[in-house]
């Protein structure tokens, strides 16, 4: 199985992302700073794959946090968190991430146990373990919305990288593709730091997982031809309403499935659910370097000086999405209403 992130001997251990298809390495992080430098360049990437790494790298923090009372090892840790938050803005999986840790150290030192640390490591790593049950369920779940020679079109990567292993929107296509569906994916190339045409087309090329790679700018007219019947992506960030924040491009998509009666679905884990926002309207976007637009794998593009303006998300409307595959179960067309059961559901487990 790829592991995108994962503890071992003491380190956080990434697939070096920036470095696929190209390249297969590892990047081995000791330091809870390395994780943080990680994540903002993109080493490991895709909302769950950051809330994984964050706790990764809290409990790689506390790890080196000396003998101290109770407080200032609470004062230290939370410190530790609010850096790694810092690190990207719009995936919830990594607040959500960072949250769970701080609650498992307030219960701990609450009890009065001993060895923190500890305790916070194997937290992490349960978290970890975690997440590829919940991808696992959650393809299952979302099978049924696959058939037997449907032609697949998905955005940016969604995949075992994207997560701990097996990932959210391919999750599903890796689902039903054991089921026994023959299914073919188009791979949307996602520019401007090519999640689909790097890792995408990787993991469909190591899957044996019939795929073609296509532009961005492709999509509407192979809609036009039929020769997309289906659009399934994952999700950084959905509001109460069900407003779903994802890669760039993922709203065009959105609007052109709904033009052509392509159903539309998104698969995300419930901690990728910010039930705090009442929309998709504030839902913080993350923007990343000019660099990325104006500039093709490392090789200037666009005439120096350009101005550019690069949103490294945007937000689809809950009405354009047909249904959201969680690990609780399918949501049909997604509203406040029909999420509310979700959301209690999530205080409850
Ligand atoms: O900038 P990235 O590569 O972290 O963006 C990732 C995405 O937008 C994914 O589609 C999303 O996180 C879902 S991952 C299962």
């Amino acid at each position: 199985m790829i592991r995108p992130v994962l503890w071992k001997n003491n380190a956080v251990v990434l697939i070096d992302q920036n470095a696929l298809p190209q390249i297969e390495r590892h990047v081995i992080c000791t330091d809870y700073r390395q994780v943080i430098a990680c994540i903002k360049d993109l080493t490991v990437r895709g909302a769950p794959a950051i809330g994984v790494a964050a706790a990764l790298g809290a409990a790689l923090g506390a790890g080196s946090l000396r003998e101290t009372s109770a407080e200032t090892f609470r004062m230290r840790f939370k410190k530790i968190c609010n850096e790694i938050a810092a690190a990207r803005p719009t995936a919830r999986n990594l607040f959500w991430a960072l949250e769970r840790m701080e609650k498992c150290l307030d219960a701990a030192l609450a009890e009065g146990r001993k060895n923190p640390a500890k305790l916070l490591i194997d937290e992490a790593k349960r978290l970890c373990a975690e997440d590829i049950e919940i991808n696992k369920t959650m393809g299952k779940n979302g099978c049924a919305l696959l058939a037997d020679g449907d032609h697949v079109l998905t955005h940016c990567n969604a995949g075992a990288l994207a997560t701990a292993g097996f990932g959210t929107a391919l999750g599903v296509v890796r689902a039903a593709r054991d089921e026994g569906k023959k299914l073919h994916v188009y791979v949307d190339e996602t520019r401007p730091v090519l999640q689909g045409a790097r890792l995408t087309a990787w993991e469909m090329k190591k899957e044996k997982i019939p795929a073609t790679l296509i532009c961005d700018n492709m999509a509407g007219f192979l809609m036009q031809q039929g020769k997309i019947n289906k659009v399934i992506v994952g999700a950084d960030r959905i509001a109460q309403n069900g407003d779903t924040a994802n890669k760039i491009g993922t709203y065009s998509l959105a609007v052109l499935a709904a033009a052509h009666g392509v159903p539309f679905y998104v698969a995300a884990p419930v901690s990728t659910f910010d039930f705090s926002l009442k929309s998709g309207a504030d839902i913080p976007i993350e923007e990343r370097s000019s660099e990325e637009v104006a500039s093709f794998r490392g090789k200037r593009a666009a005439p120096q000086g350009m101005p550019v303006y690069n949103p490294a998300f945007d937000v689809t409307p809950a009405t354009l999405i047909t249904a959201i595959i969680t690990e609780y179960g399918v949501i049909a067309k997604p509203t406040r209403k029909n999420l509310a059961g979700l959301q209690k559901e999530k205080r409850r487990r």
